[in-house]
C-alpha cells in the first residue's frame, strides 16, 4: 500500500520552507492481524534525490502496550544477514520479545531492508523463482576439502582443485547477478539503509531529526555503526548485539574472513565441554558404550569428518551422499546456535553408527524453502551475497590462490576445522563487480577518527555494545574494538559462553542490562560480564528438535522468567528466518 504524503509548512526564521514528512497509514498485517503493516517510499537513488524512481520499503509494528501518553517512542530492531526479512522476524515473535523486554514502552518496529523480502525494487538475480531455486541448488553447501590433511604437502593439489570447482561455481551466480543488473542491485548497501532508517523514524514520530532507538543483531551492527556515523546527532539508544567488523567489513573481504573465526575453537571446546559435564543423561554422544580408540569428543568430530572425506555416506534413500563439505556446512551452521545442540549431538552420534537419517532431516530443515512458483518472479533469496559485496571494497583483483592460502592459514593458526563452510562470500564478491553504489558508505572512517565518539559524548547519547565471549560468528574481539572506537560514548557488556549474539542463550545479567538501558539509559559504568542462565545439554530438553522448550538453570521470579523466556522467543524468531 503506498504512504500518503502530506506538505507541512514550517517558519525558519522568516524564511517559509515546505518539506514533506510521509504519513503512515497502518493496517493489520495480512498474515498476523495482532501486528500493523504500511509500506514506505523512499528515493531508490539518494545520490540523486531528483530522480523520481521509489523504492518501497514495508514496515512491520508491534504497539507499545503501555498508555500512549507513557510510550517512550519506537525501537527499530535489525536482524541481520545482510537481507533477513526484519518483517518476518517481528510476526515470527521478536515483536513482543523486545516488547516484553522493555515492559510495553515501545511500539517494536523492523522493516525488510532494500532489495529483499517484500521490499521493492527487488535484488533479484534471475528473472523466475524457478531459475533461482536451481542456481542455489547447483552450488556445493562448502568446498570440498579436509582439514585433517591441510599439514600435508602431497594433498596440496587436490586442495586446490577443490577449491577451483567451488570457486567457479560461485563465480557463475556472481556472474549472473551481475548480468541481472537489478536497479537494486547498487542501491542497497548500508549508506542506503542508514537513509532508509532515517526516514522510516521520522516518518514514525511525525516530526524531522527524530532520533533512533534501536537494537542490531549481527549484520543489523554494520547498519547501526553507518547510522551513528552518518547521523551522530540522532542517537537515542543504540544496542549492537554481535558485532561485526565495521573497518573490515569496508575492505576486501580478505580482511573479514581472519576476523570470522577467532572463537570457533572457543565454541567447539564449548560443545564437547558442556556435553561431556551433561553426562549420557544430557548429551547422547556420551551414550557410546566404551570400545571407541577415543572418548575425546573434539577428536571423535574430527574422525567423522576426516571419515566422509574418505568415504562419504550415502543418505538412506540412496539419493546423494553426505560429504565433508555437506559435514562442514552442517558444523558451520549448528555451531553458532547452542539451542540446538542436543539434537546435534544425537545427529553426530547416529551419523557415527553409520544413521544418516536425523542428521538429513536437519540439515534439509534448515535449508528447505517453501513450495516454489517456477515461473514467478525471483524473490531475492540471493541478494545477501551482492549486498555484502557492495558494502565491502572491491575485490576483483583477489586471486584465487591467495584465498586458498589464506584460507590454509586462518584454519590451521586458529585451529577451525570447517572454514571451507564459510568461503561463499568471498568466492561471490571476488568473482562480483568492483562497481560500487554511488553513495559511499562511511564503514569506519569516523569511528577510527573519534569523531563520531567526540559528538556522542557531546551530546550524552552513549550506546551500548553487547556480545557473547565465545560467539563463532561475531567475535567478541570486533565488539572490544567498537568499544575502543567509542571510549567516552558507550560500554561493552558480554555473557560468557558460545553462540552468535547474545540472545542465542539467555542470560539474566545481560537482557537486565538491555532493558535498564532502553528503559532508564542506564549504562553499567565498568565493563561487565554476565553468567549464562539457559541449560545447553540437560536430561529435560528435548532431544528431538533445533527448538527444544528452553531450560534455565537457576531460581528466577516471575517478571525474571519473562525476560529470559522473551529473550529465548526473540532468538527463535531470529533463528527461523532464512
Ligand atoms: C596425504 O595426501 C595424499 C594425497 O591425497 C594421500 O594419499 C595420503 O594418504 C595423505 N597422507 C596422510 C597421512 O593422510
Ligand atoms: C545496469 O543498469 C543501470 C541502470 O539501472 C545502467 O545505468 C547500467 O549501465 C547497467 N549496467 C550494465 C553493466 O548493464
Ligand atoms: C567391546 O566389544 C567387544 C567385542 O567386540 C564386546 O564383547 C564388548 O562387550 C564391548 N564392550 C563394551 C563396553 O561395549
Ligand atoms: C581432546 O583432544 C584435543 C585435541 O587433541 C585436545 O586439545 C583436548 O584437550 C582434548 N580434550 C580433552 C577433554 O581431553
Ligand atoms: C505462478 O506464477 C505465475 C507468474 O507470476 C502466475 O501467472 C501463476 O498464476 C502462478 N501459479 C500459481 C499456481 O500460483
Ligand atoms: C599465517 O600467516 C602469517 C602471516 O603471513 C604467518 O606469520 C603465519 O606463520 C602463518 N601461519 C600458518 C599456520 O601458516
Ligand atoms: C547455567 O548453565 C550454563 C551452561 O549451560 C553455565 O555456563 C552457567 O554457568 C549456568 N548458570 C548458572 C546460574 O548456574
Ligand atoms: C511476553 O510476556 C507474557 C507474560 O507477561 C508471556 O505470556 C508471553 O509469552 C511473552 N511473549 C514472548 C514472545 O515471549
Amino acid at each position: 500500500m503506498p504512504t500518503q504524503w502530506s506538505p507541512k509548512l514550517y517558519l525558519v526564521g522568516c524564511l517559509q520552507i515546505t518539506l514533506t514528512l510521509a504519513t503512515l497509514q497502518w493496517s493489520p498485517c495480512a498474515s498476523n492481524p495482532a501486528l500493523d503493516c504500511t509500506t514506505l517510499e523512499v528515493p531508490l537513488e539518494y545520490a540523486e534525490p531528483k530522480n523520481r524512481a521509489l523504492a518501497y520499503i514495508p514496515l512491520a509494528r508491534y504497539k507499545a502496550t503501555v498508555p500512549q501518553s507513557q510510550r517512550k517512542g519506537s525501537l527499530l530492531t535489525n536482524p541481520g544477514g545482510p537481507g533477513s526479512s526484519g518483517i518476518e522476524f517481528i510476526q515470527n515473535g521478536a515483536g513482543e520479545g523486545i516488547s516484553n523486554v522493555t515492559d510495553g514502552f515501545y511500539d517494536i518496529v523492523s522493516w525488510d531492508p532494500r532489495g529483499v523480502g517484500s521490499a521493492r525494487p527487488l535484488l533479484q538475480c534471475f528473472d523466475t523463482a524457478g531459475e533461482e531455486a536451481d542456481a542455489s541448488n547447483a552450488f556445493p553447501a562448502a568446498a570440498e576439502v579436509e582439514y585433517s590433511q591441510f599439514r600435508n604437502q602431497s594433498y596440496m593439489p587436490s586442495y586446490y582443485a577443490a577449491m577451483q570447482e567451488y570457486d567457479s561455481s560461485m563465480g557463475q551466480l556472481a556472474d549472473a547477478c551481475a548480468e541481472h543488473n537489478s536497479s537494486a542491485l547498487y542501491t542497497s548497501s548500508a549508506a542506503y539503509v542508514v537513509r532508509d532508517m532515517a526516514a522510516i523514524i521520522d516518518a514514525l514520530e511525525g516530526t524531522h531529526n527524530a532520533k533512533l532507538n534501536y537494537w542490531g543483531l549481527s549484520y543489523g551492527t554494520i547498519f547501526g555503526a553507518e547510522f551513528i556515523q552518518t547521523y551522530p546527532e540522532r542517537v537515542g539508544k543504540v544496542v549492537f548485539d554481535g558485532v561485526f567488523d565495521a573497518a573490515a567489513n569496508a575492505q576486501p573481504y580478505t580482511s573479514q574472513l581472519p576476523r570470522d573465526e577467532l572463537n570457533v575453537r572457543d565454541a567447539i571446546n564449548d560443545l564437547a565441554t558442556l556435553c561431556t559435564q551433561a553426562g549420557p543423561d544430557g548429551c547422547a554422544l556420551i551414550q557410546d558404550p566404551g570400545n571407541r580408540t577415543t572418548t575425546n569428543l573434539t577428536t571423535r568430530i574430527a574422525n567423522l569428518q576426516a571419515s566422509l572425506y574418505e568415504s562419504p555416506m550415502e543418505v538412506s534413500d540412496g539419493s546423494w551422499s553426505i560429504t565433508v563439505g555437506t559435514f562442514s556446512f552442517f558444523m558451520y551452521s549448528f555451531l553458532k546456535l547452542p539451542t540446538t545442540w542436543s539434537v546435534v549431538a544425537s545427529a553426530l552420534s547416529s551419523l557415527e553408527k553409520g544413521d544418516t537419517d536425523l542428521f538429513v532431516s536437519l540439515l534439509t530443515g534448515a535449508t528447505t524453502t517453501s513450495a516454489i512458483n517456477e515461473t514467478a518472479p525471483g524473490t531475492a533469496s540471493l541478494a545477501g551475497w551482492p549486498i555484502q559485496c557492495t558494502d565491502n571494497a572491491p575485490s576483483s583483483h583477489t586471486e584465487l590462490s591467495e584465498v586458498a592460502r589464506l584460507f590454509l592459514n586462518i584454519s590451521l593458526t586458529e585451529e577451525t576445522p570447517w572454514l571451507n563452510a564459510d568461503l561463499s562470500t568471498l568466492s561471490f564478491c571476488r568473482n562480483f563487480p568492483d562497481t560500487r553504489p554511488r553513495v559511499p558508505n562511511l564503514g569506519a572512517s569516523k569511528l577510527t577518527t573519534m569523531e563520531t565518539n567526540d559528538i556522542l559524548t557531546e551530546h550524552d547519547t552513549p550506546v551500548l555494545i553487547v556480545n557473547a565471549l565465545h560467539d563463532p560468528t561475531t567475535p567478541v574481539n570486533s565488539a572490544q574494538v567498537l568499544h575502543r572506537w567509542l571510549p567516552t560514548s558507550s560500554q561493552l557488556v558480554t555473557r560468557q559462553g558460545p553462540g552468535h549474539t547474545t540472545i542465542s542463550l539467555a542470560s539474566l545479567g545481560l537482557v537486565q542490562a538491555i532493558r535498564g538501558y532502553f528503559l532508564e539509559g542506564d549504562l553499567p559504568t565498568k565493563m561487565e560480564m554476565h553468567e549464562v542462565s539457559q541449560m545447553v545439554f540437560s536430561s529435560e530438553i528435548a532431544a528431538d528438535t533445533t527448538t527444544p522448550a528452553p531450560v534455565f538453570n537457576g531460581t528466577y521470579s516471575q517478571a525474571d522468567m519473562v525476560l529470559l523466556e522473551s529473550t529465548s522467543s526473540i532468538f527463535l524468531a531470529f533463528m527461523g528466518l532464512p
